[in-house]
């Protein structure tokens, strides 16, 4: 039995939770800033750093309620990549206490921690994803198809050539004047909107990478089309001429496309690498429509591949995906120094 006390700050969020076995998450604090950041469109590096600060040990203190540091076996915490203001104030944090408590640390990447958002389920811990399996990686920052053949061996089939999904949600949440994260915003009004309402066109990129930059610049100029303007009217003023239905039918356009574009390659690559299980991981598998998109995809193909979605909050940046990520490396790899952690902002 090994207890992980997971530390996660690479963005705007500081978490801690502490996971047993990878698998069972027995406490989880999220300080969540979306209300300072809604307030500047959002996230500004600096502030997000010093929201960590004032917060971080307090988080800390409200997971270990009812908890003794004697129980716990490990630290882990994201190293890499994010934004490098917050990824010190975790990691820290994080060397610490490891160094405090006598704990031995686990580095943790962020991206391969969403991955391992997928072995949590408390409710049947034994159901986890079998090797080889594919990840599809959706976030504000990646998207991108990790084929995983073990914990310690994977590789990136197929990546973004230019936006991240959950930035082309983002950007396009600007464009239709809605609120930060632009993500939930868009797929809430899409629920009322018409997703046959606009064509967008799909990019045509090589094997299994994706682009989503193209996406975005065709809503635009199809929303500056259906307002009567050209491209030199300021993008900011754009949602002012637009009705609450062409805003909707927008959002669900878009979403739809998007989707499509995720489901295309990722179904192709499952077949082309005859794997047992598919994952999808990171802050926009929380989309209900790719969730269920993927289910349909599967049901159509009638193999036996199994899905693992996670749960909303484990899709999003959370502490628990990184204890979880940190259980799976420590069986195969040795702790860091925590005298001597590096962060890896880009990597
Ligand atoms: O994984 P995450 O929490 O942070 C990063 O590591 O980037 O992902 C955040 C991204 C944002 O772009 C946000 O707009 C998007 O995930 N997102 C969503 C939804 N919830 C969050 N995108 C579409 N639909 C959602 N329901
Ligand atoms: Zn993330």
């Amino acid at each position: 039995m090994m207890k992980v006390l997971a530390i996660e700050s690479s963005c705007d969020e500081f978490a801690v939770a502490i996971v047993k076995d990878g698998r069972f998450v027995l406490s989880e604090v999220v300080n969540s800033q979306i209300d300072i950041h809604k307030m500047y469109g959002g996230v500004i590096p600096e502030v997000a750093a010093r929201s960590h600060l004032e917060v971080a040990l307090a988080v800390v203190d409200e997971c270990m309620k009812g908890f003794s540091w004697d129980g716990i076996d490990a630290i882990a915490v994201t190293a890499r990549p994010g934004l490098i203001g917050s990824l010190m104030i975790g990691t820290l944090v994080a060397r610490t206490l490891a160094i405090l408590k006598k704990k031995p640390l686990y580095a943790v990447d962020h991206i391969e921690g969403h991955v391992y958002a997928a072995f949590l389920n408390s409710e049947n811990g034994c159901n986890v994803p079998q090797f080889p399996f594919l990840a599809l990686v959706v976030s504000g920052g990646h998207t991108q198809i990790m084929l995983f053949r073990g914990h310690s061996d994977y590789e990136i089939i197929g990546r973004t050539i230019d936006d991240a999904v959950g930035e082309a949600f983002d950007k396009v949440a600007k464009i239709l004047g809605l609120p930060y994260p632009g993500g939930p915003s868009v797929a809430k009004v899409a629920k009322n909107g018409n997703a046959e309402a606009y064509k967008l066109p799909k990019p045509r990129v090589d094997g299994y990478n994706f682009s989503f930059s193209g996406l975005k610049t065709a809503v635009l100029r199809a929303v500056q089309h259906e307002v009567g303007v050209d491209h030199t009217f300021p993008s900011s003023s754009l949602s002012t001429r637009l009705t609450a239905s062409q805003r909707d039918d927008f959002a669900a356009s878009f979403q739809k496309t998007a989707v499509e574009i995720l489901i295309e390659k990722v179904v192709a690559a499952a077949d082309e690498y005859e794997v047992k299980s598919i994952v999808l991981a990171g802050g926009v598998a929380a989309n209900e429509e790719l969730r269920k998109a993927l289910i349909r995809a599967r049901k159509s193909q009638g193999k036996q591949l199994k899905l693992f979605i996670p749960k909303i909050k484990w899709c999003t940046d959370n502490a628990a995906m990184i204890g979880a990520r940190a259980y799976f490396l420590a069986k195969e790899n040795p702790p860091v120094d925590p005298r001597d952690l590096g962060i890896y902002p880009t990597k």
